[in-house]
């Protein structure tokens, strides 16, 4: 096998040599971005969507790439094709770069890496999850930035619930979870999804475009008091597809488990990533 390679600005390099300067503002104060896609197989899922957000989060912290969205994204083809690693996730990283003074940014470095991905296990789509609610709202929440700080603090209270994740909420307002979007199925069978302070996730745009097909969908503020009327709940993102949450804090949702829309909206995601995944064909 290949040794692995990591995209550096503009070249594949070794892995060793996927490294920032130590005077590098993403190190230093937290000053850089990412996205995250994965590979359905060996296609790379909304791969054009998940660049777009990426240059967009740069743009509006002012981070420049030394390149074009067109050449990245053929570099990117080329290091799956080197690295041959189906089903893997591609995370894109642009720093703030190396700073003369320890605080304004600098030339940002571009690092794209490779990594092996494992879903939650069938268990867990089976039988839903539990989240805990963080009061939080990440800074600047449209920019997937690389601060997570927040949530890692918090990560080893979520044991207080036997939660898997925060579901943040910000006065009085349910936002999203660390790394997921979600969405709720309310008594009356209508869903709503948080649409302000919040990351535009892929997959949440992609669900409510296949759920407006059966269903009626709201993008709005859901209240921290509309509690007692959800009865289904799931959570969305490129490492959870749509993983249902039966849950939150010690509120059991519906009768506990996974409920029926949120199970048939599961099976039609799986269908629409198989054709996404025809669709977007193999990298290599
Ligand atoms: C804060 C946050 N919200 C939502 C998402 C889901 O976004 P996507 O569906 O694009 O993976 C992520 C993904 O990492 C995230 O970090």
């Amino acid at each position: 096998m290949n040794p692995l390679k990591y995209i550096v600005n503009t070249e594949l390099k070794d892995v060793a040599d996927a490294v920032v300067h130590i005077s590098d503002v993403a190190l230093l104060r937290g000053y850089g971005i990412f996205d995250f896609f994965r590979l359905q197989d060996k296609a790379p899922l909304y791969i054009d969507q998940h660049i777009d957000r990426f240059y967009r989060s740069a743009q509006l912290l002012r981070l420049y790439p030394s390149i074009k969205k067109e050449e990245l994204k053929q570099l990117i083809y080329e290091m799956l094709s080197v690295n041959k690693m189906p089903g893997s996730g591609i995370r894109m990283v642009l720093t703030g770069g190396s700073s003369h003074n320890g605080f304004d940014p600098g030339a940002p470095q571009l690092l794209v890496t490779q990594e092996v991905l494992h879903f939650a296990p069938p268990t867990v789509y089976e039988n839903g999850t539990g989240l805990m609610l963080l009061e939080h709202q990440r800074e600047l929440s449209e920019i997937k930035s690389i601060n997570y700080l927040s949530a890692i603090y918090h990560w080893p209270s979520l044991s207080t619930y036997n939660a898997s994740d925060f579901l943040y909420k910000h006065q009085g307002k349910i936002l999203e979870a660390t790394r997921s979007n979600i969405f709720f199925v309310m008594d009356d069978e209508s869903i709503y999804t948080p649409a302000k302070d919040i990351l535009s996730g892929i997959n949440r745009r992609a669900i409510i475009n296949m759920a407006l097909n059966n269903f009626e969908v709201n993008e709005g503020s859901v209240l921290l008091a509309m509690l007692p009327r959800i009865k289904e709940a799931f959570i969305t993102g490129t490492t959870k597809k749509i993983l249902p949450v039966v849950r939150i804090d010690d509120h059991v949702l519906g009768d506990g488990s996974p409920g029926k829309i949120t199970r048939k909206l599961m099976e039609d995601y799986e269908k629409v990533l198989t054709l996404r995944k025809e669709e977007e064909g193999p990298a290599w």
